[in-house]
């Protein structure tokens, strides 16, 4: 199978955007990406950084859903430990009957401590661990919502129930039915889990639960164990394993020849991003040492020119072909694509033509090598 494309949008906002623009922004990329192919767009939930700035996903999403036709949506993630799953799962349902079943629900423990701060979790609490144990309290109470069966749960983090369809008091009665916010046309949506840390505690319960596996590209050997991590969980609990099913968002850009996509890229609203916000940031998350191991240099010594070079995948649609059919026999491959956005709102003439190139001249290209052979081959590692 070739692989499919998406779309990520962080959204990589520069600070002085207004609401409107990045919303605007937003909205334009999902059509924009829908006319051209792309399979999905994911849309981030963050409370905390300036760079990325939408605290509702789902807004974006509503606003998107009657103007597109094909691609699908998923929040990514909507951040289990700050919210009530009740109010959650209801707006999941909803957003996903809206869209007719173009929705799938991306679902993540939150990557910022400023973020878990300002919902009242702090000191210890914070610990990935820990805030993997209330993703899971809160998904078990969101699934039993979706089944709309009568329970009370008292929780360690949330109670929640659902209640009992009173008795009809006469035949035209309707007054005690209770409304359907379950997902559409079942009780679960498909669901996606975020990867992010080389030991994931995250693509372990995705493995689990025989969720959708989505990683950032952090280094080869990284993403090798994210698979790892997934493969044996999924295949302990008693499922296949589906390499088709693994999301990568990547930084990707494509321009006509491979000297216009990296000047685009260095003196453009991408590198602008990666020295104001991303460069620091891979380094506090220890990123860069990933990339840096598989170039075999000193992290210290990675700047801007190095990603473009080495890390991301830019190019002329022949070099990015040529870079992601690498990248995959490295490291057995992917489903999806999922392009990581930025803030072409002033001039977005070569960000269009980037995801045209991606979608038409890329994506049909490049194939899985192999992907039973190598999963198999990795679990046994
Ligand atoms: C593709 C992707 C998207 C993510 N989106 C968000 C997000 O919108 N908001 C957020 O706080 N964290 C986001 N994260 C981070 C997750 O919430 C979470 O911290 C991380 O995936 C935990 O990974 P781990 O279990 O591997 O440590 C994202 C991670 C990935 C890989």
């Amino acid at each position: 199978m070739a692989m499919e494309t998406g779309l990520i949008f962080h959204p990589y906002m520069r600070p002085g955007r207004t609401a409107k623009q990045t919303f605007e922004w937003g909205v334009q990329n999902s059509v924009a990406c829908d006319k051209a192919g792309f399979t999905s767009m994911m849309i981030s939930e963050h409370a905390s950084q300036i760079w990325e700035n939408i605290p509702n996903p789902e807004l974006i999403i509503a606003a998107a859903a009657l103007q597109t036709k094909t691609i699908k949506f998923a929040p990514m993630a909507h951040l289990l430990p700050h919210q009530h799953p009740t109010k959650l799962a209801m707006t999941i349902g909803w957003l996903s009957q809206i869209l007719e079943g173009r929705y799938f629900l991306g679902i993540g423990a939150g990557a910022y401590p400023l973020a878990s701060y300002m919902h009242g979790i702090r000191g210890e609490d914070q610990e990935t661990e820990r805030l993997n144990d209330r993703v899971r309290e809160s998904l078990s109470i969101m699934e039993q919502i979706w089944k709309r069966e009568p329970f009370f749960f008292e929780g360690k983090y949330w109670s929640a129930g659902f209640p009992e369809e009173e008795e009809a008091l006469t035949e035209e009665d309707e007054q005690h039915k209770l409304a359907n916010y379950s997902p559409w046309g079942g009780d679960m949506p498909e669901i996606a889990v975020t990867g992010f840390s080389k030991n994931s505690p995250s693509m372990k319960l995705a493995g689990e639960k025989n969720f959708k596996p989505v990683s950032i590209f952090s280094g080869i050997d990284a993403l090798k164990q994210h698979w790892k991590i997934y493969s044996e969980a999924n295949i302990a609990a008693g499922f296949t394993p589906d390499r088709q099913r693994h999301a990568v968002s990547q930084t990707v850009f494509c321009a006509d020849t491979d000297a216009e996509a990296k000047s685009e890229v260095m003196n453009g609203p991408i590198g602008y991003c990666f020295n104001k916000y991303l460069i620091p940031i891979w380094r506090r998350f220890g990123m860069m040492d990933g990339f840096a191991k598989d170039a075999g240099i000193d992290p210290a010594d990675a700047d801007l020119e190095f990603l473009v070079d080495n890390v991301f995948v830019v190019g002329s649609p022949d070099t990015v072909v040529e870079k992601l059919n690498t990248l995959f026999e490295q490291c057995g491959g992917w489903g999806t694509l999922q392009v990581e956005s930025h803030d072409y709102y002033d001039d977005p003439s070569p960000w269009w033509n980037s995801l045209e190139l991606i979608a038409k001249e890329v994506a049909p290209r490049v194939k899985l090598p192999g992907a039973t052979a190598v999963a198999a081959e990795n679990v046994a590692a």
